[in-house]
């Protein structure tokens, strides 16, 4: 079988120096696979300890959140919705995998990706739900019992298609935290497990997988190029510090410069998602491109996006409308319409003709409140056509999913509204292109989706609300 072999880079070579760890996709693996046993080892070995060792399952867990942080210890420390998010969970993987390596007696152990993909395989790998036992340390109930059951995610949930096709880093991070980072944390933790909330979601062993996939598209993105950089000539980003813990509990800081280049500063690296490699010299050039595609994107949109993104932006952000009264979202589709006045027409059509605009086309949900645990999250589509067959994820109306991975409503954090901010600039400029676009109107469409595929959102919820937004806002930047 494929899925157990070791790589000769998962050897240490000499004694001098080794080749990186190289992460795997999960779903190459089995059970009884040397990486899932060391982890398996592992959580049985760090759950024994208190959570006063900063090498315990515990303490590494309530690095990210906790409901009751123990004295002087790391916690509460994770970094969402700006502009760290990236950097500091690899700092978290980071130690966390040399923790685990030491607990569990492998020196070889690199962590696993969880490689789901929107036309691939998209369930909870079957090791972290079967024996849904407590014998199987990869198990916990605190799951939506669907996905614990191998029910699939949603494509539009693990879709990384929108990120990995913005150019800015800030855009891209941001996107990539909606989605599918938070879509993937609700889905697993449904509206009371684990994996939903700040505080418990690094206790699941499926969090540290799901971290290296986010991770990996980290790596995807830069690989993408057309001007996809870190900014790293932001010295307050580079030089910011995050203390941690080492796999001998000593306290330990790393800098975001310490952290960008994974092979040469943190000797790792990930392997592709095909669980198998390549050996024929010549392969297939259409077998090759399946394996490796990412979402296609017209050329002439990333030109067009190219232009305004290289040049220095406007000051002031212009206001082209707003939608002042609170929206509920429920178990049905909703609809959001923003008036546009003349002059913010006119703006709108100079945006891509327009080269030296510099700017962003963004909606901003602001104030967004949840009404008890998240059931179901919803796409976004942008102006979409009254009869629904567009809807679809791959619709060239879809703007991406908003989802609400955060603090848990009982813990210290609850009162805590969210904001998202959508952009609108790649599905505007792709329905101009498609003379798809109506300049009198800017429509939102609320679209429910279940965790996982197949269910109903309508029955879920039944006529209860899910969450409110406070205001809408659309303008460029
Ligand atoms: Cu800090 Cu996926 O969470």
């Amino acid at each position: 079988m494929l899925s157990g072999l070791r790589l000769p880079e998962n050897r240490p070579i000499g004694l001098l120096k080794r080749a990186p760890f190289v992460r795997q996709n999960v779903y190459c693996m089995t059970s009884y696979s040397p990486a899932l046993v060391a982890y398996k080892n592992a959580i049985n070995a760090m759950s024994a300890k208190p959570a006063t060792d900063p090498t315990s399952w515990l303490a590494q867990a309530n690095i990210h959140g906790t409901y009751s942080p123990p004295a002087g210890m790391i916690t509460d420390a994770c970094q969402h919705s700006n502009l760290f998010f990236l950097a500091w969970h690899r700092m978290y993987l980071y130690y966390f995998e040399r923790i685990v390596r030491k607990a569990s007696g492998d020196p070889t152990f690199a962590l696993p990706y969880w490689g789901y993909s929107p036309t691939g395989t998209r369930n909870l790998p079957a090791p972290f739900r079967l024996p849904a036992a407590a014998s199987n340390p990869l198990y916990v109930s605190q799951r939506l019992a669907a996905i614990n059951g191998g029910g699939n995610l949603n494509a539009s949930a693990v879709d990384a298609g929108v990120a990995l096709a913005a150019l800015a880093f800030a855009g891209f991070s941001g996107s990539l935290e909606g989605t599918p980072h938070g879509a993937v944390h609700g889905s697993v933790g449904g509206s009371t497990g684990w994996m939903s909330f700040f505080e418990t979601a690094a206790q699941d062993p499926i969090f540290w997988l799901h971290h290296c996939n986010i991770d990996r598209l980290w790596e995807v993105w830069l690989a993408s190029g057309g001007g996809r950089i870190n900014p790293t000539t932001n010295t307050s980003w580079m030089g910011q510090p995050y203390p941690f813990y080492d796999e001998n509990g000593a306290q330990v800081n790393l800098t975001v410069s310490q952290i960008l280049d994974t092979a040469t500063q943190l000797n790792y690296r990930y392997a592709a998602p095909a669980c198998f490699r390549i050996v024929a010299t010549r392969v297939d050039a259409t077998i090759l491109s399946t394996l490796t595609r990412q979402p296609p994107i017209d050329p002439r949109i990333l030109a067009i996006a190219d232009t305004i993104q290289k040049r220095p932006p406007r000051p002031g952000p212009i206001l082209l409308g707003q939608e002042p009264s609170a929206i509920q979202l429920g178990g049905r589709p909703s609809e959001v319409r923003l008036a546009v006045s003349a002059e913010a027409k006119q703006v709108i059509t100079a945006l891509p003709t327009d080269p030296r605009s510099g700017r962003q086309l963004v909606a901003v949900l602001e104030d967004i409140r949840l009404a008890g645990g998240p059931m179901v999250y919803y796409e976004v589509y942008l102006n979409l056509p009254a009869d629904t067959a567009d809807t679809v994820y791959t619709s060239p109306h879809y703007i991406g999913n908003l989802e609400f991975f955060g603090p848990s409503p009982e813990g210290r954090h609850r009162e805590q509204a969210k904001v998202r901010n959508l952009d609108l600039l790649p599905v505007y400029l792709r329905l101009r292109q498609l003379k798809r676009w109506n300049d009198d109107t800017i429509r939102f469409t609320f679209v429910p989706r279940a965790f996982t595929e197949g269910q109903s959102a309508a029955r879920l919820l039944g006529s209860r609300s899910q969450a409110s937004i406070g205001r809408i806002v659309v303008r460029i930047e």
